[in-house]
């Protein structure tokens, strides 16, 4: 069952919330500005609903770090310098972290309306970004799927259509934080298909060097609660996650990602090579959220991608689209509640 209501306007453009029910009373809001996953309501035992991600209202998603459940692209993650590397030529692309590229840039997909054509149980927004558009090479045709499972899943499919070599690296930075209370992720597990990590430069760039996680605060191989692993990182900067797994070779059908709280989990499927898992670990005051007071670790992000090794190694690159192709990705998330 799907309903439509007004969401608000951003700089002149109305925005449109496409919410679909199935038949377990989940229900999927998604918004076509940034191509945006807003919630996600399950059922509770008093009869009522709760949303499993963190969510905000329109100021908060026009900021300019507001990637809450947004469509990200280009390319995810971080490019250095400000330059990709194309059919082995230097390509600049415009920076929006000092030199550096993060998320597809300063207009890159989740900045952006899309136009949305909507189903009983799907919601697909399509967008022509061209150069002018994002300062990316290359016209690219880009959809977003959202589909809601009867199986209580979300489905998120992409796709990418150049007519010039380019780079198609697209994830959804949702913040899940699966508590009935106002908590943080600290009481969550967090289980990675993920035997190494990236190592990262201090502007968290790639090195392009890998690390074995086994025995450091990485080794999220098994279940592993947040809170002391979180603990465990108080002595870097970051103070917590923010970083690069490197996702070994699965099956589709093997998870890359389980988080648990209780009886809730939220289990990722996604055929990358990496999963950048971020626990929001310096949030404050400056960002406000719908049903969340804003503080460390108020959230988590698990954002499925083509790691950025590609760009250090010319030979490990994925994510390039070369011109007059296509490309799939697709990131699945089932859930229990
Ligand atoms: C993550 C990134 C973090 C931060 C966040 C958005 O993907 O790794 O460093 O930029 O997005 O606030």
């Amino acid at each position: 069952m799907l309903t439509t209501d007004k969401f608000g306007e951003v700089a002149g453009h109305a925005v449109t919330a496409y919410t679909i029910e199935n038949h377990n009373g989940v229900q999927l809001t998604v918004l076509d500005y940034g191509a945006t996953w807003h919630a996600l309501n399950v059922p509770t035992p008093d009869g009522s609903h709760q949303n499993l991600i963190l969510n905000t209202d329109l100021a908060g998603y026009a900021k300019p770090d507001g990637y809450f459940g947004k469509a990200i692209g280009r390319f995810a993650g971080r490019v250095g310098a400000g330059q990709l590397v194309l059919d082995g030529q230097p390509v600049a692309v415009p920076a929006n972290e000092g030199t550096t590229t993060l998320h597809g840039g300063p207009n890159g997909f989740s900045t952006l309306f899309f136009k949305a054509a909507a189903a009983a149980d799907h919601v697909t927004f399509t967008r022509t970004v061209t150069p002018e558009t994002d300062g990316f090479p290359g016209t690219l045709e880009v959809s977003v799927t959202y589909t809601l499972t009867e199986a209580d899943e979300v489905v998120i499919d992409f796709t990418g259509a150049t007519d010039q070599t380019t780079v198609f690296n697209p994830t959804n930075h949702v913040y899940w934080n699966l508590n009935s209370a106002d908590d943080t992720i600290e009481n969550h597990t967090l289980q990675l298909a993920a035997t190494s990590h990236y190592e990262l430069e201090p502007s968290k760039v790639l090195t392009g060097a890998v690390v074995a996680n086994a025995d450091t605060p990485y080794d999220f191989r098994g279940p592993r609660l947040l809170g002391p692993a979180l603990r465990d990182l108080q002595v870097i900067p970051e103070a917590g996650l923010d970083d690069v797994f490197a996702i070994d070779d699965h099956a589709a059908t093997e998870p890359v990602a389980v988080l648990s709280q209780g009886q809730r989990q939220v289990t990722m499927y996604s055929a990358r090579n990496a999963v950048v898992v971020f626990t929001s670990n310096h949030f404050g005051d400056e960002l406000h959220f719908l049903r969340h007071q804003s503080r460390p670790y108020v959230g988590i992000a698990m954002e499925a991608q083509t790691s950025a090794a590609g760009l250090v190694d010319p030979d490990l690159t994925q994510a390039t689209l070369a011109a007059g192709t296509s490309r799939h990705e697709q990131i699945r998330y089932a859930f229990k509640y």
